[in-house]
């Protein structure tokens, strides 16, 4: 991971000011628009190139360092590239209690990635979190924003397997 975030703050690929820009002036330059500008950056980029956050920074009249300090605070946002999909996995307890860890070991075989990691071929991003609010199905996952309720490790490969297929409908 910090392997990761070296490369990334070294590289911050060809982040295309424009888009940056446009975002941008969709707020007023004021601080408070600060995670709200950081999240549409992370929705369209996924994640936050150091350029981008340097131009924030500049545009909304915030220190540096704050905007680093917004970035890494929420989960929301990421300073490495996300995945395409986002796969989470409820840790929370109702979750835990039905068994979410071989849920997670099984999503990680699948996709030969732990937690926190995301595919090489930048497709999925593998997260937990603690309660995703449906705890009458636990244990429960998401692909992005859908559900899967009531998981067990086998349904882990069908529902990866169908996630892609809708996919290249
Ligand atoms: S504890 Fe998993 S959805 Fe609430």
């Amino acid at each position: 991971m910090a392997d990761n975030l070296v490369a990334c703050l070294e590289e911050d690929v060809s982040t295309d000011t424009s888009e940056i820009e446009d975002i941008l002036s969709s707020y007023p330059k004021e601080p408070r628009f600060l995670l709200p500008a950081l999240l549409d950056i992370q929705k369209r980029f996924r994640y936050l190139p150091v350029s981008a956050m340097k131009r924030v920074a500049e545009y909304l009249c915030v220190l540096e360092t704050r905007v680093f300090s917004v970035a890494t605070f929420y989960k929301a946002l990421s300073l490495t590239p996300k995945g395409e999909r986002t796969i989470r996995v409820c840790a929370g307890t109702a979750c835990h209690l039905r068994g979410s860890s071989s849920i997670l070991r099984q999503i990680e075989k699948e996709l030969g990635i732990l937690s926190g990691d995301t595919t090489e071929d930048g497709m999925f991003t593998l997260e937990t979190v603690n309660c995703l609010g449906a705890c009458a199905l636990a244990p429960v996952m998401m692909i992005d924003d859908r559900v899967y309720g009531k998981m067990t490790p086998h349904k882990v490969c069908e529902v990866l397997r169908k996630d892609s297929c809708n996919d290249s409908e």
